[in-house]
Formats: structure tokens, C-alpha cells, sequence
């Protein structure tokens, strides 16, 4: 590695710490989101199509994902005022996919020296060396990084992607469970493999938990049922 490259934080390190500038005043990152969810995000560039129709739709579903207890904070290598310029043009002109007179309330981090999008490794100079890529970093209310989604500068982000991952993290938390492919809350959740063939055997035949079912010794699921789980991470 060259001397200039950082080390891509991963999945279970702790998050980066860092002070920046944003839209919403200075921040001091992870501690002044202690006891939160955080999804830190980049974008590539101010004034540009994709990133527009991302912001409209982050912001717009900023109440959902403060309901599951989660901030969002973005960051381009952009100064502060291209920022503010660009926000208000959003909020001003922009009407996109029934989207209007959206305000970005969350902070936009200023990066003109790219400090921060090095340390996330947000910067990746095979798809650009100018940009940040679109990264999506889950940072979990003890700072560690839970998930990171990388997205390349032409496709645009899926926000239901995103907050499912959310609410699925939350959810495996909540319940020492994990979840299946496309899991959706009231969907069966996978409980932990079985410890011993016994264990497994006795689920094999229905004898453990009536409600668990076993579809191989290594494969058992449960329901938990969409109220539980609503009210369990969303409190609702
Ligand atoms: C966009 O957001 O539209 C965009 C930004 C940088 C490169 C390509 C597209």
C-alpha cells in the first residue's frame, strides 16, 4: 500500500473519527451520534443529476428513518457554499417524482481536502480520483460499522434497500436472530444454527419451539410477527 492510501475501514471496525464543517454547523463524528444509528453517506458532486435525486429522496425520508432512530449525515468533496448554493436550489426549484420544497435539514459535510473520504475509502481511483464514490456506511449507536453498501457514480441508490438493511440489523440485534434474503419485517427470521445434533434433530422433528421450522439441520426459521418487530425497533 502506498503511503498515501489509508486502510478502507470494514464491517465490525470502529467508525472514523473525525471533525468537520457542515450545512448544520461543525460535527464531531461518531461521538455526537453516540446512542444513534448513523448512516454516513457521499455523493460525488453538487449540481449534478443523480446526486439531486438522491438528496430529494434521503430527505424526504429522513422522518422514517429518525423514527428506527437513525441520522443521516452526507459528505461530498464539495466546499460548504457550493453545498448551501445547491440545497437551496433544491429546496427552490427543484420538483422531481412528486418531490417539492424538500429541505435538506441533515448535515452535509464539507470535504475540500478529501481527509474524510480517504479515511472512509470513499475515494476510489479506478472509478475517480476527483470524486467520492456513492458509499453507504451503517454506523451502529456503539460507533462500530455495521454495513457498507458502494455504489458507482451513474446508478443512483435504492432507499428501500437501505432502510430494509437498517430495520434487518436492528431486528438481528433486537432478537439474536439473522434474516433471509429479501426479508421484510413479519417475514420468518433464521434462528442460530443448533449447537449439537440433538439439538438439531429434536428441531428436525418439531419437538423444539412448535413455531420453529427446519428446512435442513443448518437451516431453522421462526416467525416474529410485523407488530413485534415495529414495535420492538420503531417503537410503534
Ligand atoms: C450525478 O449525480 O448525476 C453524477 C455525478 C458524478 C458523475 C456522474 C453522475
Amino acid at each position: 500500500m502506498s503511503e498515501n492510501v489509508t486502510a478502507m475501514p470494514r464491517i465490525g471496525d470502529k467508525a472514523p473519527e473525525f471533525k468537520a464543517v457542515t450545512t448544520q454547523g461543525p460535527i464531531n463524528f461518531p461521538q455526537d451520534y453516540s446512542g444513534s444509528w448513523v448512516i454516513l453517506f457521499s455523493h460525488p458532486a453538487d449540481f449534478t443529476p443523480v446526486c439531486t435525486s438522491e438528496f430529494m429522496t434521503f430527505a424526504t425520508l429522513e422522518s422514517k428513518f429518525a423514527e428506527a432512530n437513525c441520522k443521516l449525515v452526507g459528505l461530498s468533496v464539495d466546499g460548504l457554499y457550493s453545498h448551501i448554493a445547491w440545497l437551496r436550489t433544491i429546496k427552490e426549484k427543484i420538483e422531481y417524482k412528486g418531490m417539492k420544497d424538500v429541505e435538506v435539514k441533515f448535515p452535509l459535510i464539507e470535504d475540500i481536502t478529501m481527509e474524510v473520504a480517504n479515511k472512509y475509502g470513499m475515494i476510489q481511483p479506478g472509478e475517480a480520483t476527483t470524486k467520492a464514490v456513492r458509499a453507504v456506511f451503517f454506523i451502529d449507536p456503539k460507533g462500530i460499522i455495521r454495513a457498507i453498501i458502494y455504489y458507482p457514480l451513474s446508478t443512483g441508490r435504492n432507499f428501500d434497500e437501505i432502510y430494509r438493511a437498517l430495520i434487518a440489523m436492528q431486528t438481528a440485534d433486537a432478537f439474536s436472530v439473522a434474516t433471509p434474503a429479501d426479508w421484510q419485517p413479519g417475514d420468518d427470521v433464521i434462528v442460530p444454527t443448533a449447537g449439537s445434533c440433538g439439538v438439531a434433530k429434536n428441531r428436525m422433528e418439531g419437538k423444539e419451539g412448535a413455531d420453529i421450522k427446519c428446512y435442513d439441520w443448518f437451516f431453522c426459521t421462526k416467525p416474529i410477527a410485523k407488530e413485534t418487530v415495529l414495535k420492538t425497533v420503531l417503537n410503534k
